[in-house]
């Protein structure tokens, strides 16, 4: 009997893919580069081997799934990816559809899909969120590409996705390249949540002197709350764990260099691009460079020393507690609410028609950023798809008018005890710039038009008008 679906790279994602795929009930054929790899698996797949076909060709591969044969590709993003395809190109037939399921940057997907128009091929970009246990046991999978590819694929991979209650974590998106688009604003938002919870951990590590199993408790009671999710409930367990070389927490020896690998800068990027001000994700992208700067801070501090500052009140430390939960909770909303400004952006400038409400609802389970607070957004985008906004719906609305004071207090707090909060205050800053009606552009518009006669509207509507700079400053002469 035929595969119903072939995987291409064996390696941690790719294996625990296949795994899935496999014990869901769906025949699948398997193949690695190097042989080895492919033989391995097989042999460790255990009573899932009925339902694989492990093949050590390509042409193998191929013969072993039904037409029309949908084939995921599972290898490290970039040029790996074309040199795939054009490997497996001649082996496939009309219909055949390619599938990249990789953190690609969507503009690499556009290309591809675009470069297989005419081929009788087509291509799917497609997003998949949630680590190697994601990929095991469900995974969060945004799907871009025709409509009738999806077709194809849409009853496999409905049956490998997480599960939100009875609801699949699956959808199709978009054409071309709006899966890995909207993957790609996942780890955007994903960079901000961590960010901010780091600088919250800084609080009440340098702040408020807590030991890290005391700060997991913290986390630990948040998770019960409206902060619940799987980006606070793994910072408890990993503020926990102990070092067993040193026995100290394992926090504690750890470099604190962040890595990234790209997704959180083309989010950065593109908002730039389209002009959608992404303020706490960029804070978060910038957050990860300076950290990886790790010499020339310890270099810095030798020369500035540590701020000057004044003490963490101690007044009422548990009070405090309290507006560290509402703060982070309210900086959350404004990651959340740039994110899904771009991606509206990106829907006009692409035309994908971005389904915002189902974005929302296949995040609430299997992806990185799962969370009780995406079932929130999924009921206000439900109300309001069109919304310009996620913060002006009435249930954030009300969110940000709760939180916000907390949020004001906690980073003004920080920043008087020389904490770096970038995140966090730029999420406060942005609310603040955009809940004002007038701002101060205004000064802007008119340096503008001073040394370049760029020009201004006017307030009462008048025509565009240049200033009378020469004579406007003789009158205070
Ligand atoms: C996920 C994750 C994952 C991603 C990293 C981001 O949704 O499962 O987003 O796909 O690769 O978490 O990677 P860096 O932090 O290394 O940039």
């Amino acid at each position: 009997e035929q595969a119903e679906i072939g995987l291409i790279g064996l390696g941690v994602m790719g294996s625990n893919l296949a795994l899935n795929i496999a014990e869901k009930g769906n025949r699948i054929a398997v193949f690695n580069r190097s042989p080895e790899a492919t033989r391995k698996f097989f042999a460790e797949a255990g009573d899932l081997q009925k339902n694989i076909i492990p093949c050590e060709t390509l042409e193998e591969f191929v013969a072993a799934i039904r037409p029309p044969r949908p084939i995921i590709i599972m290898i490290k993003a970039g040029d790996p990816v074309d040199q795939q395809m054009e490997l497996l190109k001649p082996y496939l037939a009309d219909n055949d559809i390619m599938i990249d399921a990789g953190n690609a940057n969507f503009r690499d997907t556009m290309r591809r899909f675009d470069n297989l128009k005419d081929s009788g091929l087509t291509f799917i970009g497609m997003g998949v969120s949630g680590g190697e246990e994601g990929a095991r046991h469900g995974p969060s999978i945004m799907v871009g590409g025709t409509e009738d590819s999806w077709k194809r694929v849409e009853k496999v991979l409905t049956s490998i996705s997480a599960k939100f209650h009875d609801e699949p974590c699956v959808a199709w998106l978009g054409e071309n390249g709006a899966g890995h688009f909207v993957k790609t604003i996942h780890n955007g938002i994903e960079y901000a949540d961590m960010q901010m919870i780091a600088e919250i951990y800084g609080i009440l590590r340098d702040g408020l002197k807590l030991s890290a199993p005391e700060i997991g408790q913290v986390f630990g009671k948040w998770n019960e709350g409206r902060l619940n999710s799987y980006l606070i409930e793994i910072s408890e367990k990993v503020l926990k764990a102990n070092d067993p070389i040193s026995g100290k927490p394992m926090v504690d020896v750890i470099v604190d260099q962040a890595g990234q690998k790209g997704t959180g800068k083309w989010s950065v990027i593109e908002a730039q691009n389209m002009g959608v001000a992404a303020t706490a994700i960029e804070a978060a992208v910038a957050g990860r460079i300076l950290s990886s700067q790790k010499a020339e801070r310890e270099a810095a501090e030798k020369i500035l020393g540590l701020p000057q500052t004044t003490a963490m009140p101690t007044t009422d430390g548990v009070s405090f507690l309290d507006d560290l939960e509402n703060a982070l909770l309210a900086a959350k909303v404004a990651a959340y609410a740039q994110g899904f400004a771009v991606m509206a952006a990106a829907s006009r400038e692409y035309n994908w028609n971005l389904p915002m409400p189902t974005i929302a609802k296949i995040w609430r389970e299997g992806c990185i950023i799962r969370s009780q607070f995406l079932d929130e957004i999924t009921s206000a985008f439900t109300k309001d798809p069109d919304v310009a906004n996620l913060i002006v719906t009435p249930a954030f609305a009300k969110l940000v008018n709760d939180t916000d004071a907390s949020l004001r207090r906690v980073v003004s707090t920080a920043i008087m005890s020389g904490l770096s909060v970038p995140a966090l205050s730029s999420a406060l800053s942005y609310f603040d710039a955009y809940r004002r009606g007038r701002g101060t552009a205004n000064l802007i518009q008119a340096q503008r038009d001073f040394f370049g006669a760029h020009g201004f509207d006017r307030v009462d509507g008048v025509d565009k008008h240049h200033g009378p700079w020469g004579s406007g400053l003789a009158d205070f002469a």
